[in-house]
């Protein structure tokens, strides 16, 4: 059986990191840390998202504004709000919720924000950072920075001799990830929807990162026994056995079948999930604190 990799308690430790760090940043520089988070439009999962990461950062003693835009906001208004919390000295982090309605340009939007307040990690300064290897002053995508967190936390900070495969291309989590395992020494490869024998390709993963978004479609023998299995999906399904209508989260792999397979596995919910949020403030943190020349803890 599998040790499940706790990342709700670890979350809550690096939680507990920003606090200290964030009372010390208050007590050396008289700075208080300051996120602003911006919505456009009414989908309802970013609206959940939005207001955890509000809720979180006023847990953190940071100073938190949300701005809340109608769908049919034009790209300009959007440019003018990101200008504004550019120059603004209170706010040290800008997060644009993703996905953006249709008419704006989403890419154009994030490299408005200035690179040091984007804690998000996506302005190609950061991207360009990390995968130079930059890391000390580079934004980390906070679910890859999340997940490479729990990752060390079983394997150690030395990955050397490992073989990785991510299992998805994405901006957000999958080229990220695959960075991050690349500066730990990791062999990493990347797979995707026109990789040739996923399964077989899988097999030879010591560290196995499920980044695809599509429910359990990693199975059980997929897994190289002793694995380490990162799973970064959070997908709803019907789940008739609670009752009728009702449904259920459920990560890319078919944790059950993992289970019996890997050495250490993430469970959904509570593996990579909270680690995005807590990782969101940390970079928030570590925003205000290069601002002011003070020392940011390490996470
Ligand atoms: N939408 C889904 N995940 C994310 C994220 O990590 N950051 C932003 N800004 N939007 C998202």
């Amino acid at each position: 059986m599998a040790e499940l990799i706790e990342g709700r308690k670890v979350a809550d430790e690096v939680v507990a990191t920003v606090k200290e760090g964030a009372e010390s940043l208050r007590a050396q520089a008289g700075v208080v840390p300051g996120i602003a988070v911006v919505i456009v439009g009414s989908d309802p999962a970013s609206q959940v998202y939005v207001a955890s990461k509000s809720r979180k950062a006023k847990e953190c003693g940071f100073h938190s504004v949300q701005h809340e835009l109608a769908e049919d906001t034009d790209e300009a208004t959007l440019l003018t709000l990101i200008a504004d919390l550019n120059a603004d000295p209170a706010i040290h982090g800008i997060l644009v919720q993703l996905p953006l309605p249709a008419h704006i340009d989403a890419g154009r939007v994030i490299q408005s924000i200035d690179p040091d307040k984007d804690v998000d990690g996506f302005h190609f300064i950061n991207v360009g950072k990390l995968s130079t290897g930059e890391t000390d002053s580079a934004f980390v995508p906070c679910t890859p920075a999340g997940s490479m967190i729990l990752t060390q936390r079983v394997r150690g900070h030395d990955l050397s001799g490992l073989n990785a495969v991510v299992v998805g291309r994405s901006n957000i989590v999958g080229k990220p990830m695959a960075n991050l395992l690349l500066a730990a020494n990791a062999t990493v490869t990347i797979a995707h929807s026109r990789t040739r024998d996923l399964a077989a390709l899988c097999r030879t993963a010591d560290i196995l990162v499920a980044a695809v978004g599509r429910p359990q479609m990693v199975e059980g023998d997929w897994i190289k026994p002793g694995a380490t299995v990162i799973d970064v999906g959070i997908n709803r399904i019907p789940a008739p056995e609670k009752g009728e209508g009702k449904t259920r989260l459920v990560g890319d792999v078919d944790f059950e079948a993992a289970c019996a397979q890997a050495g250490s596995i993430t469970p959904v919910p509570g593996g990579v999930g909270p680690m995005t949020i807590a990782m969101l403030m940390a970079n928030t943190l570590v925003s205000a604190c290069r601002r002011a020349g003070v020392a940011a803890p390490s996470f």
